[in-house]
């Protein structure tokens, strides 16, 4: 089969595509022919070193899939050849990636694509999509008529966040870099969109929130915590889930005196059984038309050094090269 793979850790032009062996898939896999699948920014993370995996080289890149079984394993149960299938955290934890023709994949991890959505719309929800139900759901318990404010909702996961804050009943008011982006923003039904290069974000949520923001999401490396301490309700909730290198500075007085409390999460880590349990709701939505994760480009699979390039210099180098998901069709 045609994959994407590594031999070592390093730049984006580590990454060789070529022909590897076929999967094999163990008793409780199934074999995916790869339609799509999605660049998120671990995969570049993991490609690069900057966190260390245990890596099985030559390895595959990739966690995101979406595609059509082939075959399954004898213990399988519930999914069969020809059954069309999404999901993610392949890639990590010793486990080989997706980009690439076939993908053997625990069948605990794969989950019914809904007829009526494309295999480039469950890729490209897929990673971003669970983030932001494990974050909303799990985390921050978002409830029917509460307001979040989203920084940075026209990204991958800011883009999920704000359109399931909105199938979860909340008001959303949330940022973005540019007029364009920002339109993208109020069409997956945010309330507010503000834009961060040049509001006083502070001063803005005030005027629109009076009373504080009950949830503040976080998708920057660098958070403001004085700023987001000052949005906050009494006994608001704070969610973070990037910048693992980040020591910011925290008003420890005003975030304890409103009762806030502070939500850390990395999504590779919850089990099959809490993300299988979020797909239930991703896909019940992506089936209605009311969950769609925008796509950047479409890029072949020989484009994934370039695709892991733009994907850091826009999320990484706040470059803005990108916005929403690539996807890589093997
Ligand atoms: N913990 C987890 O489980 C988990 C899961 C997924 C991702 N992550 C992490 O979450 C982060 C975001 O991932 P992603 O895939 O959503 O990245 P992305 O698609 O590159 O999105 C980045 C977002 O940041 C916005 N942005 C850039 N500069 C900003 C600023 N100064 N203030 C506010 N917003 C700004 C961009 O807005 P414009 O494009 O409008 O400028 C865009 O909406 C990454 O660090 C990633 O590693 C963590």
């Amino acid at each position: 089969m045609k994959a994407a793979y590594i031999t070592r850790t390093g730049p984006p032009a580590e990454i060789a595509v070529g022909d590897l062996p076929d999967p094999a898939p163990g008793p409780r896999q199934a074999l995916v022919r790869v339609k799509a699948c999605a660049v998120n920014p671990i995969d570049t993370y993991i490609r690069s070193g900057a966190i260390a995996m245990p890596l099985v080289y030559p390895f595959v890149v990739g966690c995101d899939l979406a595609g059509e079984i082939v075959a399954v394993g004898a213990e399988v149960d519930g999914l069969a050849p020809g059954m069309r299938v999404w999901g993610s955290n392949q890639g990590l934890l010793g486990r080989q990636g997706t980009f690439a023709e076939l993908a053997a994949v625990d069948a605990r991890w794969l989950f019914r694509t809904p007829p009526d959505v494309t295999d480039h719309e469950a890729a490209a929800a897929a990673l971003v999509s669970i983030t932001a139900h494990l974050g909303l759901v799990d985390n921050a318990m978002l409830r029917s008529g509460e307001t979040i404010f989203v920084n940075g909702g026209s990204g991958g996961v800011g883009s999920a966040v704000v359109q399931i804050a909105k199938l979860l009943g909340a008001r959303v008011i949330a940022t973005a870099g540019t007029p364009e982006r920002r339109e993208l923003v109020a069409s997956f039904g945010a309330d507010v969109v503000l834009d961060y290069r040049r509001e006083d974000l502070v001063a803005t949520v005030r005027d629109a929130a009076p009373g504080g923001v009950h949830v503040y999401w976080e998708t920057q490396r660098d958070p403001r915590f004085d700023d987001a301490v000052a949005m906050l309700a009494e006994g608001g909730r704070m969610v973070l889930m990037a910048g693992r290198e980040s020591r910011p500075a925290f008003p420890v007085g005003p975030f304890y005196v409103k009762g806030c409390r502070l939500h850390g999460f990395a999504m590779f880590k919850a089990d099959a059984h809490r993300q299988a349990a979020a797909s239930v709701d991703i896909n019940r939505w992506m089936a209605a038309g009311a969950l769609r994760v925008p796509v950047d480009r479409v890029l072949p699979l020989e484009c994934t050094a370039e695709a892991h390039h733009l994907q850091e210099s826009s999320t990484v180098g706040l470059s803005g090269a990108v916005c929403g998901k690539l996807i890589i069709e093997p």
